[in-house]
């Protein structure tokens, strides 16, 4: 039977995943409507990545033959001051994350369920990569500053960004 304790918590991580991608999709149409469609695009990837991560906890659940129970979402977030305060407020959130990771994973060896920590060690991984992108954007966009002609360059190289493979689910 699977730990109660962390099935109740992983529950969580679940939630708080989705709610990556919720508030990140919300982002991305925030980008959109500002014509920023690269930056729009890349936050839509990023919605889809936690889509990922939520999956993996959910076949990980299932796995232990634990149950998932699915809880409610918050209404997110919809307008922000600038892409920058956006990005700003994206790298607060994966800090957040970062985190609620790290507290699950001292659950696991307080609980000694090595095969949870081991599970969560791609996360701990995973979470020093997204910290490290977002923030490069903050830095970026930091420099840009005031300059249109820059950020147009800068939401043309995010645009790039490749999409996660749909039926991905391992993040
Ligand atoms: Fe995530
Ligand atoms: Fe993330």
């Amino acid at each position: 039977m699977f730990n109660p304790k962390i099935q109740d918590a992983f529950n969580k991580q679940l939630n708080a995943e989705l709610d990556s991608a919720y508030l990140y999709l919300s982002m991305s149409a925030y980008f959109d409507s500002e014509n920023l469609s690269g930056m729009g695009d890349w936050m839509r990837f990023q919605a889809q990545e936690e889509l990922g991560h939520a999956m993996k906890f959910f076949s990980f659940i299932n796995e232990r033959d634990g149950r998932v129970l699915l809880a409610q979402l918050g209404t997110p977030k919809s307008e922000w001051a600038s892409p920058l305060n956006a990005f700003e407020e994206a790298l607060a959130h994966e800090e957040k994350i970062t985190g609620l990771i790290n507290g699950l994973v001292d659950l696991a060896l307080a609980e000694k369920d090595h095969a949870s920590n081991t599970f969560l060690q791609w996360f701990v991984t995973e979470q020093i990569e997204e910290e490290s992108s977002v923030k490069s954007i903050v830095d970026k966009l930091q420099l840009i500053g005031d300059s249109p002609v820059a950020l147009y360059m800068l939401d043309g190289q995010l645009g790039q960004r490749t999409p996660p493979s749909p039926t991905d689910t391992s993040g």
